[in-house]
């Protein structure tokens, strides 16, 4: 199947991301969101990336132009009708993936694939809201999409070579390099950094080290981009309580209990850099 038209559910941080790459590789796209306003914000976001890359000079005005012109947005998910191929980074909760996955059954045709970007929850029970399991698949992308080299592609118990196929293609068209992940919780991503974010909570909750040092220690002693609570703050803290809550959940194993106070500022609603206020202030 020759994939043209990519829709994009959810216009937050991951959906305006994965949206600008699939339209700078070429494909046209439908970003949609549960209101108009969200999806405009999700396209000015797209718009401002493009526009410092402009000034950059790593690409022309009329490339900017070209790229935002291949982007539709809309508020009714029926529009997701004209996709082959669809995304769903929506909340990453399960209640509202499950239902965006039986509403796009229903809307799409039947040989579009459904995947979903979610970080943690099974994609075989995503798949199982579907009459098509077969064609639903997990793609995974990293934060800032625009940046991050890596689509972690996850298959379910159901997913066919054909989708995964066409999965693992479509993210190199996107310049990314793919890698295969089998369907546990937390898939490899954050079965590995999310236990490590956790514990850098528990040291400040242990007053092990204040917020700096802690994130000084991992950057210039294990040479990570950033410290693992500006990660936290960068991901937002509830996306990083929901992942803790699904590797707990799904291996019933205390290593993977969330840390009081990751579940403290999320009660707070500090939640990181989208709330201007996590481990750090904005
Ligand atoms: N969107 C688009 N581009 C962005 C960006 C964003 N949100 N943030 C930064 N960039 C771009 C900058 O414009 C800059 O581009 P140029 O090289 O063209 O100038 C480049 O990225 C580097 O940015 P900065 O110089 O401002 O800062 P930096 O060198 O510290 O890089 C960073 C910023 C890329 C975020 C880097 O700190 C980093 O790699 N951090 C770790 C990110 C990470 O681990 N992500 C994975 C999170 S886990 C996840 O996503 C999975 C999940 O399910 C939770």
């Amino acid at each position: 199947m020759d994939v043209k038209t990519f829709g994009v559910v959810g216009s937050g941080q991951m959906g305006n991301g994965i949206a600008q790459v699939a339209a700078t590789s070429g494909l046209n796209v439908i970003m949609s969101d549960i209101s108009l306003d969200f999806a405009k914000k999700g396209l000015a976001n797209i718009e401002k990336i493009l526009s410092k890359n402009v000034e950059k000079g790593k690409i022309s005005a009329e490339d900017k132009d070209a790229i935002l012109g291949r982007v539709a947005i809309t508020e009714d998910l029926k529009d997701m009708a004209k996709a082959d191929f669809v995304v769903e980074a929506a909340t990453e909760r399960e209640d509202l993936k499950f239902k965006i996955f039986q509403d796009l059954d229903e809307i799409c045709g039947p040989d579009a694939i459904l995947s979903t970007n979610t970080s943690s929850i099974p994609i075989g029970r995503i798949a199982a809201q579907t009459k098509r399991p077969e064609k639903v698949i997990g793609m995974h992308f990293m934060n800032p999409v625009p940046v991050m080299k890596l689509v972690e592609v996850i298959r379910g118990i159901a997913t066919s070579d054909e989708t995964f196929k066409l999965t693992w293609d479509l993210s190199e068209k996107f310049g990314k390099t793919p890698a295969e992940a089998a369907d546990y919780p937390g898939f490899i991503a954050n079965r590995i950094l999310l236990p490590m974010i956790n514990e850098a909570v528990y040291c400040l909750y242990h007053g092990v080290g204040t917020r700096e040092d802690i994130d000084t220690v991992m950057k210039l002693g294990m040479n990570h981009p950033m410290g693992p609570l500006a990660l936290a703050d960068l991901i937002g803290l509830d996306t990083c309580l929901a992942i803790m809550e699904t590797l707990y959940e799904g291996f019933k194993d205390s290593k993977y209990r969330p840390c009081p106070l990751l579940r403290k500022y999320v009660e707070a609603g500090w939640l990181g850099r989208k709330t201007k206020k996590g481990f750090y202030d904005y």
